[in-house]
């Protein structure tokens, strides 16, 4: 039989994400008909390559989409707002890896290795969204710990690196670090303090509770995909001066009461995983070593000798690969291999 093959839009073609999307695209097997890049019209007539290939920017419009099957969107919250309903409208399903559908209940928010029997839902309005970069990484992670002890409580600290606000950011970091060894006056543009040498426990705006907005989606956002409301979390989301990959410190108090030796064991099993965890021979997992890849790893498993039931671990990931990119571009396997 013929495998289907599809038109694929990518959204913000020239972004950090979307020029991650593009490498994985080239990287998977996903069946390819034809390919559009699509960005602001900044970058309208920009040529971008894609196996070996030049294509075209074009300028995002409503129009963009007729006759494309899904669309990769990593174009920020007000651009998905405003284009991913008049992609759906126009017949093709959209992947939004903005922040902006998330929440909605008719959305719904995957992580391949979790939920997947969720993307079903993709038909209320042909949007389907994939999670914060912090959250993915977390679930995966958090998953066979939940499926088989139950998770009652989580205690999470974030070291978010700064790929993670885009482009711009990256350069303000080497920007800011190159000034300061020099001894130069720096420029702050994307952050309100200085990155570089610095910990700004502040991503995204902060909300009357005192949490900020990152912090909410780590709470809402693994609710929504264990579909598990009675899961108590709390979240400190902080910005590193790290270019690519985010760590996290998480503290789980589980149902049921589980050896760091089970939890390994659990987890040397379970998709999109590597436990790195010998601390006695320096090996945990690092950002630097994360970056490139699409596993999630998990190290530093202990127990928690101050509750009954708990357990501690670091659990790090390149934030643009399995955080944004490789999660989206699996979220249009999914779909295609089950539902197209
Ligand atoms: P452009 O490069 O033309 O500005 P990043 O998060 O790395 O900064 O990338 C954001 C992506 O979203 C870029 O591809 C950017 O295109 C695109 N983008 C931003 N605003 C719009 C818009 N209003 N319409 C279409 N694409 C947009």
């Amino acid at each position: 039989m013929h495998k289907k093959e599809f038109n694929v839009v990518i959204a913000g073609a020239t972004g950090l994400v979307g020029g991650q999307m593009i490498t994985c695209l080239e990287e998977s097997e996903f069946p390819i008909k034809n390919i559009n890049f699509l960005a602001s019209s900044r970058s309208a007539g920009k040529k971008l390559d894609f196996k070996g290939e030049k294509i075209v920017v074009q300028e995002m419009t409503e129009k963009s989409f007729k006759g494309n099957d899904i669309a990769l969107f990593s174009a920020g919250g007000s651009t998905s707002k405003k284009f991913a309903p008049k992609a759906a409208e126009s017949g093709c399903i959209v992947v939004d890896n903005s922040s902006y559908w998330r929440k909605d209940k008719d959305v719904p928010l995957i992580v391949p290795e979790v939920n997947p029997h969720a993307i079903k839902d993709y038909v209320k309005k042909g949007i389907i969204a994939n999670p914060n970069c912090s959250t993915i990484q977390m679930v995966v992670a958090l998953n066979p710990i939940y499926r088989n002890y139950g998770i009652k409580r989580l205690v999470i600290s974030t070291y978010q690196s700064v790929s993670g606000t885009g482009k711009k950011a990256v350069d303000e970091l080497f920007e800011q670090t190159r000034d300061i060894v020099n001894s130069k006056e720096i420029k702050k543009d994307v952050y309100p303090h200085q990155i570089a040498f610095n910990c700004l426990p502040h991503i995204d705006s902060f909300l009357d509770t005192g949490y900020s907005k990152e912090e909410m989606k780590m709470v809402d956002e693994t609710i929504k995909i264990f579909e598990d409301e009675k899961i108590g979390i709390t979240a400190t989301t902080v910005r590193v001066p790290v270019f690519y990959s985010h760590s996290e410190s998480v503290n789980i108090e589980t149902e049921k009461h589980v050896t760091p030796e089970q939890i390994r064991n659990l987890l040397v099993n379970a998709p999109g995983i590597e436990v790195l965890d010998d601390p006695s021979n320096n090996i945990y997992p690092l950002a630097t070593n994360a970056s490139g890849k699409d596993t999630t790893f998990v190290g530093r498993i202990r127990q928690d000798q101050s509750i009954e039931n708990g357990i501690d671990m670091w659990i790090v990931a390149d934030n643009i690969r399995k955080g944004a990119a490789t999660n989206t571009v699996q979220i249009a396997e999914l779909l295609a291999e089950k539902y197209l």
